[in-house]
């Protein structure tokens, strides 16, 4: 239960949604969804982008009482030049559904980040403008505000910087500038008279993205069964996911990294950059990560979000922002929370149920990969314990999508009874080999 019961968060946000809903009503601003401006299909049709969600009430801003939340810090969360307000709020939203602001119309920030699908896009890795396929997995938005730097390599520090990256991404919304979806939001008159209402002033790339930023800021994600479960209800989880709980913390080492101190219940990361091992073994990280160094100036956070969606250098991960050989491979620790409804798994995408990231983990892949963090070792965890700690993960879905999360699991369930081919018993309870040392003299990284 909240010591802090009346926070004025969710009148401002339920005024913010009522006005939102009399915009969408009046048409103003309703988005042109895959509208008349999409790519005339020339001689060989282009390839298209999935289709932009609607704003179903899964969109809408969420309240801050949801057992669990962490009222505190959320409120303190937004800085002091991006303060939101309501119709700061609602305006975000619909910029956050607003396919007009990517090159040709077709793709909007919902398009890779579903409500419906808890801000993700159920892909492997997110297609973009023209179809476009990129490198990278598209991570939830529930609770990204919380996060200390955004993008699995963390190229971003804040929503803020984060938020100019997609539109100007040649494979996600295509602008050649901010500047352009600037000029192309402001040249809608509904916009123009929105935006001189919020800010007081004409539409400019800043305030675009405070806007959409400050609806971010409102997608938080709590009250699951473990948050009751936690607050006092014992019978909010069962006996299985009880003992995953148990095991998360102790023999399966998660709490290692996806946890702040030892079983912090809120976030489910350190807010951490680890290399755990994933996909790298199909890939020759050495001559990656020279051909980094001769192709990217380091700090050019432009080149390296390109990089990263773009091209093969993207398995480098937080090494193409810190150029530390320490970085090679390894990506932020992502939150564990609404993890059921977020498949597939890790930065690529490359794992397909929550039975497959417990292989990867229990058999420690990645052992002969000199980068590997240290906590990355073979768990010797049975199939039972397999069992409780994936009821456990599952038990960290919100009430909002306690219904997909149902059908996901037995999704999953099933398709692990037929397939689970990270599973390697012998490694996961063999003895931990020891670990190469980094190939130094090939590897003349630059400090
Ligand atoms: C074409 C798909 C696509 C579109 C469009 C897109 N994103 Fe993303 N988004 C991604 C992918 C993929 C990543 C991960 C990329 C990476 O880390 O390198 C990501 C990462 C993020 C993150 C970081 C989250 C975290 O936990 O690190 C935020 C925040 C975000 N996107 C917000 C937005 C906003 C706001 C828009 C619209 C302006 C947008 N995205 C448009 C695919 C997309
Ligand atoms: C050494 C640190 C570390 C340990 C230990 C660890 N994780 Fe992770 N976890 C990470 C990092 C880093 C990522 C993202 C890696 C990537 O995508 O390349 C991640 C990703 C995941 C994902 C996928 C998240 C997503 O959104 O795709 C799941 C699920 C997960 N971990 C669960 C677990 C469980 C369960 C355990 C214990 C068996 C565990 N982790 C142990 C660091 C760790």
């Amino acid at each position: 239960m909240f010591s802090l019961t009346r926070s004025r968060w969710p009148i401002l946000w339920l005024a913010a949604a009522v006005a939102a809903l009399l915009c969408a009503g009046g048409g103003g601003l309703g988005a042109a969804a895959g509208g008349s401006e999409a790519a005339a299909p020339g001689p060989q049709a282009v390839a298209q982008p999935p289709p932009v969600p609607a704003a179903g009430p899964l969109a809408r801003p969420r309240s801050l009482q949801q057992v669990g939340a962490p009222v505190l810090q959320t409120l303190a969360e937004a800085p002091p030049d991006n303060p939101p307000t309501p119709e700061k709020i609602a305006l975000g939203e619909k910029l956050f559904f607003e396919p007009r602001l990517s090159a040709d119309g077709t793709v909007a920030c919902a398009t890779c980040h579903n409500p419906d699908r808890a801000f993700a896009d159920g892909r492997p890795t997110s297609v973009g403008i023209k179809g476009r396929e990129g490198q990278r997995n598209a991570p939830t938005l529930l609770n990204a505000l919380y996060n200390k730097a955004q993008f699995w390599d963390g190229r971003a520090k804040t929503l803020e910087d984060q938020a100019g990256f997609p539109i100007v991404n040649s494979s996600e919304m295509g602008q050649p500038s901010l500047d352009a979806a600037v000029a192309r939001i402001g040249a809608i008159p509904e916009y123009q008279q929105a935006f001189q209402h919020v800010f007081g002033r004409a539409l400019n790339g800043p305030d675009l993205v405070r806007a959409i930023v400050s609806y971010e800021r409102t997608l938080i994600s709590f009250d699951s069964p473990f948050d009751h479960f936690i607050a006092g209800d014992q019978k909010a989880i069962d006996a299985a996911a009880q003992r995953g709980w148990e095991i998360f913390n102790t023999r399966a080492r998660c709490n290692r990294c996806h946890a702040a101190v030892n079983r912090d219940v809120t976030y489910f990361t350190d807010f951490d950059f680890h290399n755990i091992g994933i996909g790298i073994i199909r890939h020759h990280v050495v001559p990656l990560a020279r051909k980094a160094e001769r192709l990217l100036e380091k700090g050019d956070l432009p080149a390296v979000d390109r990089a990263a969606i773009q091209s093969d250098l993207s398995v480098l991960g937080r090494f193409l922002v810190t150029r530390k050989e320490a970085d090679i491979a390894a990506f932020k620790t992502s939150t564990l929370r609404n993890i059921l409804v977020t498949a597939p798994y890790f930065h690529d995408g490359s794992q397909a149920t929550l039975w497959d990231v417990m292989d990867h983990y229990n058999k420690g892949d990645g052992l002969k990969n000199p980068w590997l963090d240290e906590d990355i070792q073979p768990l010797a965890l049975t199939e039972q314990d397999i069992d409780d700690v994936v009821a456990f993960l599952a038990s960290l879905t919100s009430a909002a999508y306690q219904e997909l999360g149902a059908r996901e699991l037995e999704r999953q369930r099933a398709l692990s009874k037929i397939s689970r081919p990270q599973r390697d018993t012998a490694r996961a309870f063999g003895p931990k080999p020891p670990r190469p040392k980094p190939p130094r003299p090939d590897l003349s990284l630059r400090n």
